[in-house]
């Protein structure tokens, strides 16, 4: 394994889509940022220094970080912000992880524009479990805001209600050429005939889970959340906020363009339809059409079409690929994910339904993050930051799905509450979607750990009967996960990476209003089996 090194550097930069000009924070000036390449098991440091006049942390999105949650990001969380002048030199410990992952910002809303691929090879003279392709090429699913980022944040914060949407969505950082202002920017791939293409995606949207789809093309998905899965052909892919996945494009259809597209899929919300397109362009002798065909979409608000790709992602599981999902759980958690209303305050009203003030919470807490990150206060011992008291369970039981619920349930307290997870324990997670105010999917994503998806469904999980129909055979390995909306999904992992580990919705505007809580797994006995101490250089509060 190797030591790489990069530098990042934060600042603002300006840059135009939609015929619109802007400054806004990126790294490097590089708009989406920098891609980082790895090998497998390798270390890679990052010097992150801050010339912006805006607080930033940077997270490396489904990287476990053994025993070291010290670089791991989430502000307040495992660290006080890299604010303006200061630099923070993060350690991005690899170890399992093989395929795509990405980085990006995790404070406030900042990573709209601060993100990028993080792209981990197989050791050297280790190939893929699928034939060699003849390149591979990065595909970021991103957005554009023609107003300032951190002012649509505080607007929606004050506001209430559901925040601004987008102005585009984007393929690698273009809106396509469906915009005629950005038209000569779309992003283009160019193929030959017969040959074979890695596309590595990520969905760095703020707000909203993806379909995309190539015109003409099927695609082989081969890997997702930088873990192999077993082929899977399909015709689209659904990809939510945080996801990866890695897809085989076969170039075999008559040379010619073709638009690449995606598409919001939207339950419930606000939502735009918008669509992102890029072009896949053969190489050779040949009239191209005026207007590539564009892919037909399911539809907007097609349930079923997102969870059926979704479930049908299976592990390898194989002798050298082997699973190691825990057959039993000693930690059983049920987890209800709730949409929320508060009344505002004084006698203002909100943009919310019955003029309340949307806010959401887990097993009704709302996550309400710390001034001192909850890390330095469990690793020094500081107390008042956190309490230990999150709940396995919600406080009551109710009919999690029905359309109507008793406006009590409706009012979650507030609470910096951590679960504590005893070293090694295997736990069993079940997510429950609920229909308090809105049913909507949440993108469930976990850090410091990857976890087994083993079963899914609509409805109330039934304890009694739906353990049984668990797949504990070949169930994929994420760490990222959408809970269908009226359902549940759920997981299972071994908690052997000790650590203050944040869990929460990965769409932008759920965290906002608190969806998310924090876990704090404990050492090991063993020397080996604890945290390692923080580096000198650690952002202070
Ligand atoms: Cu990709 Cu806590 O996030």
């Amino acid at each position: 394994a190797l030591v790489r090194r990069y530098k990042f550097v934060l600042r603002n930069s300006s840059h135009t889509r939609l015929c619109t000009n802007k400054t806004m924070l990126t790294i490097n000036g590089q708009f989406p940022g920098p891609t980082i390449y790895a090998r497998r098991g390798d270390l890679v440091i990052v010097d992150v220094y801050n010339r912006a006049g805006h607080n930033i942390t940077i997270h490396w999105h489904g990287v476990k970080m053994p025993r070291y949650p010290w670089s791991d990001g989430p502000e307040y969380v495992t660290q006080c912000p890299i604010s303006p002048g200061t630099k923070f030199s993060q350690r991005v410990v690899l170890s399992d992880e093989e395929g795509t992952l990405w980085w990006h910002a995790h404070s406030e809303w900042s990573r709209a524009s601060v993100y990028g691929a993080l792209i981990i090879l197989p050791q050297k003279r280790n190939n893929y479990p699928f034939p060699k392709p003849h390149a591979e090429v990065p595909i970021l699913l991103g957005e554009w805001w023609n107003a300032d980022v951190q002012e649509v944040m505080e607007e929606f914060l004050a506001s209430g209600g559901d925040p601004n949407v987008s102005d585009a969505f984007l393929i690698n950082g273009q809106p396509g050429d469906l915009y005629p202002c950005s038209r000569q920017d779309t992003f283009k791939l160019r193929v030959e005939f017969g040959k074979t293409y890695l596309i590595r995606m990520v969905n760095a949207v703020m707000n909203n889970i993806m379909f995309f789809r190539i015109a003409n093309h099927n695609i082989i998905v081969v890997g997702s959340d930088a873990a192999y899965t077993k082929s899977l052909r399909s015709d689209y892919i659904t990809i939510s906020p945080g996801q990866t996945i890695d897809f085989l494009l076969e170039a075999n259809q008559p040379p010619s363009h073709y638009y690449m597209a995606s598409r919001v899929y939207a339950s419930g919300g606000n939502f735009d339809n918008t669509t992102t397109t890029g072009i896949i362009e053969y190489i050779g002798n040949y009239t191209p059409p005026s207007s590539p065909l564009l892919p037909i979409f399911p539809d907007f608000n097609d349930t079923a079409a997102s969870v059926n790709f979704t479930t049908r992602l299976r592990s390898l599981a194989n002798k050298k690929y082997p699973i190691d999902v825990p057959l039993n759980a000693t930690e059983k958690l049920f987890f209800t994910l709730s949409i929320n209303l508060r009344p505002c305050p004084g006698n203002t009203t909100c943009e919310g339904p019955f003029q309340e003030r949307f806010l959401a919470s887990v097993n009704n807490v709302t996550l309400v993050l710390p001034r001192t990150d909850i890390l330095q206060a469990y690793y020094r011992r500081i107390r008042g930051v956190y309490e230990t008291d999150f709940p396995d369970n919600p406080p009551f039981r109710f009919n999690y799905t029905q359309d109507f619920i008793p406006r009590d349930l409706w009012r979650p307290e507030d609470g910096t509450d951590v679960n504590i997870l005893e070293y090694n324990s295997t736990v069993e997670l079940v997510f429950q979607g609920t229909n308090t105010v809105a049913g909507i999917d949440h993108p469930m994503h976990l850090h410091g750990y990857s976890f087994y998806v083993v079963g899914s469904g609509i409805g109330n999980f039934d304890r009694d009967r739906d353990p049984s129909r668990y797949n504990l055979v070949d169930p994929p390995l994420m760490e990222t996960i959408a809970v269908p909306r009226n359902g549940w999904t759920a997981i299972r992992f071994k908690a052997n990476n000790p650590g203050v580990w944040f869990m929460h919705c990965h769409f932008e505007r759920h965290v906002s209003w608190g969806l998310g809580m924090v876990f704090i797994v404990k050492n090991g006995k063993s020397p080996n089996e604890g945290m390692l101490p923080p580096p000198p250089d650690m952002p202070r509060c």
